[in-house]
């Protein structure tokens, strides 16, 4: 198992990959992306498993025929900008190296499994995290979807159609959602809880509530040297605000909140801009707190764009509520991956995943192998191999357990 795993993740490595800082840059649809998923679709064949796209874009690759209880795992190839390589790839090569494992050790399963790869998991490009989840589930209608934008103005529907999908076939699987008796996903863990207490790998417990917010301050443009201060209409200012308002109005309600991503129009050093586009991420241990944040972020850029006689428009791009997985599930694979150290650690996380939006459909759970800095959507993103080997061993324990049962 761990040779498999070793020489799977030496494949896929280049792939994506920024040489000079180290991260991956596989936005979905892109031919880094293209590339992940045809070497994802190969690897899973060579291992005598059916690669199949569903209608949304996500990859299936089948050990059985599609049918009733089955176990599937999973997770995304797609990457953030200058993303880290395990957010996502663990869970996609962790469960390829699981099901040669699960080969090897002669396991006969008493229902299907498969191994999904989710597309378009992080919103990278199209601004809606899960977005392939949330078509596969009906979180998100098919039309929405459709609409999304990138950076440069290419939609959704054209992207995938350009990857020869049809857009007009995107929408909700009853079907194949029917079929899942229990989705598990591996992944880093984002944070440095296991680290903290010395345990290569976790279960998951619940995953904060969470959104993203655009919000879109309209000024004046006008000139950077002859327009006097009190005559400016200037909407970096109001958004300047907005960006130190989210840090304290988070910290009051003991949340996080970020702006990663702002665009300034025109983006001329000597022209005062006419649009300040921005993006709020807000997320909160519940959701009441989380409405506190967004609302208090809201009236502080409210107020700051009054004051500057700049109009504001927000807008609510996307929100997970809070994530609880299954009880069940979760305690029965804490104590199998336990060993003898006892049962495995739970934990709750502030990440957003597949398995979140899984949750609400079908008996999920996630397993979280340590990561030493927690430093995640960011080249420096790290696992020790030993603990990446112990996380898909937890992930074979757990596949054959109910697989078997
Ligand atoms: C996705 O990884 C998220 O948590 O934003
Ligand atoms: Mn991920
Ligand atoms: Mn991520
Ligand atoms: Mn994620």
């Amino acid at each position: 198992m761990t040779a498999t795993f070793d020489a799977l993740w030496t494949e896929l490595a280049p792939i994506g990959r920024n040489r000079a800082t180290g991260g991956y840059q596989r936005l979905s649809w892109s031919p880094a992306d293209t590339e992940a998923r045809s070497w994802f679709a190969q690897a899973a064949a060579a291992r005598g498993l059916d690669v199949a796209p569903d209608r949304n874009g996500n990859l299936w690759a089948w050990w059985g025929e599609p049918g009733a209880g089955a176990v599937v795992t999973g997770s995304h190839l797609d990457s953030v900008p200058d993303g880290g390589a395990f957010d996502g790839p663990l869970g996609v090569v962790g469960a390829l190296a699981a099901v040669e494992e699960l080969h090897r050790r002669g396991v006969r399963p008493r229902r299907p499994l498969a191994v999904v790869v989710f597309v378009e998991e992080e919103g990278g490009r199209f601004g809606v995290p899960c977005l392939g989840s949330r078509l596969l589930t009906g979180a998100i209608t098919p039309d929405r979807a459709a609409a999304l934008t990138d950076t440069d103005g290419t939609s959704w529907a054209r992207a995938m159609a350009e990857s020869g999908f049809a857009p007009e076939r995107m929408g909700p699987e009853p079907d194949l959602l029917g079929h899942i008796g229990a989705f598990v996903e591996l992944h880093i863990e984002q944070g440095r809880s296991l680290a903290h207490i010395g345990r290569p790998v976790g279960v998951a417990d619940t995953v904060w509530p969470h959104g993203r917010w655009r919000m879109e301050f309209s000024g004046r443009p006008d000139h950077a040297g002859t327009t006097r201060l009190d005559d400016r209409h200037d909407p970096m200012l109001p958004f300047a605000h907005t960006v130190t308002a989210a840090r304290s109005v988070a910290e009051a309600h003991g949340a996080v909140a970020t702006v990663g991503k702002a665009v300034s129009k025109p983006n001329c050093a000597n022209a005062i801009p006419s649009k300040v586009r921005a993006w709020l991420d807000a997320r909160a241990p519940d959701e009441a707190t989380l409405r506190a944040v967004v609302d208090g972020v809201d009236a502080e850029a409210r107020r700051s764009s009054v004051e500057h006689g700049v109009f504001l428009a927000s807008f609510k791009e996307s929100s997970t509520p809070v994530v609880r997985f299954d009880s069940g599930l979760r305690d029965r694979i804490a104590t199998i991956v336990g060993g003898a150290n006892g049962p495995a650690p739970v934990l709750d996380t502030g990440a957003g995943h597949d398995a979140g939006v899984l949750a609400a459909a079908v008996p999920t759970a996630m397993l979280f192998v340590r990561n030493p800095t927690g430093i995640s959507h960011a080249p420096g993103e790290y696992a020790d191999t030993a603990d990446c080997h112990a996380g898909v061993q937890a992930l074979t324990t757990t596949l054959a357990d109910l697989l078997t049962e």
